[in-house]
């Protein structure tokens, strides 16, 4: 992709998962990245998996934190230099039907996946108006964020929050030269997937989710949301801005 070379890439929830693929697709792209995760054991195996593909750090925060936020920004900056692009990652999900989810876990979904995005973004944003640098940010919604799937309001409210809030950046961001998209991912074979199916009882779950909804008939890849990353962070996407991209095998698009 054209434009990555030398890039400063910081990818949140990049220790596992889609960000853990990101992380090292910017790294074949020729991008030096910081990677972040909540947890430290985790994060460091991530930066000695990816140390071979390139200049990797990483650090552990908690993005739905303002200090820990400031400190990941902090470090980032440290290890980089400064940042020209932000894969705002970090995400969490479990399953719970409406009528049971208690207010506590609204507010953790809802903290962790939006007050994270916007914390972390607005932090990279500051960073990168006070350079008067030109950047990227890529935040991470979901196909859940578009329409609704059972058994998850809180991690759909979260994920349509993301969307607007995306929305929103761009308008605002843009006249700094700063572009702002988002990705709306499908069903992804990940660790957070493999927890959520693990946790159902009837049958196998991932092979009946992609009979039943997934027209292309394969889980994707964290791969396949990796090279969506990486586009929207290259020129090749210059003027792609306040836009969501939809990676689901053509999940939506069944009625
Ligand atoms: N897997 C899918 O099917 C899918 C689909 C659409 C969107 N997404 C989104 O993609 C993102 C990554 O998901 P994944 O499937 O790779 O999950 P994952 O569990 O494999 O990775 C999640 C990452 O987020 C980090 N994280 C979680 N809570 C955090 C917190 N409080 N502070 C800092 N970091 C935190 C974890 O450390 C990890 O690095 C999430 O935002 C998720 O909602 C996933």
């Amino acid at each position: 992709m054209r434009g990555l070379i030398g890039k400063r890439v910081l990818v949140s929830g990049g220790s596992s998962g889609i960000g853990l693929a990101a992380a090292r697709r910017f790294l074949e792209e020729g991008c030096r990245v910081f990677v972040s995760g909540l947890d430290p054991t985790e994060v460091e195996r991530a930066v000695n998996e990816l140390r071979p593909h390139g200049d990797v750090a990483g650090g552990a925060f908690d993005v739905s934190r303002e200090s820990d936020v400031a400190a990941l920004m902090a470090a980032a900056v440290r290890e980089l230099g400064a940042v020209d692009v932000l894969a705002n990652n970090a995400g969490i999900a479990w399953r719970e039907p409406f009528l049971e989810i208690t207010p506590e876990h609204f507010d953790k979904m809802l903290a962790v996946n939006l007050r994270g995005m916007f914390l972390v973004g607005q932090a990279v944003g500051r960073h990168l108006v006070a350079r008067g640098a030109a950047g990227v940010i890529v935040n991470m919604s979901s196909t859940n964020g578009i329409a609704g799937e059972e058994d998850y309001a809180h991690y759909n409210a979260s994920k349509g929050g993301v969307l607007l809030l995306g929305k929103t950046m761009a308008v605002e961001l843009g006249r700094h030269g700063i572009r702002v998209n988002t990705l709306c991912p499908g069903y992804i074979r990940t660790p957070l997937n493999a927890s959520i199916a693990g946790a159902m009882t009837d049958g196998d779950f991932e092979t009946d989710y992609i009979k039943d909804r997934i027209p292309l008939g394969r889980a994707g890849l964290a791969e396949d949301v990796a090279a969506a990353y990486a586009f929207l962070a290259s020129d090749d996407a210059s003027f792609v801005h306040g836009a969501e991209l939809v990676i689901d095998g053509g999940q939506l698009a069944v009625m």
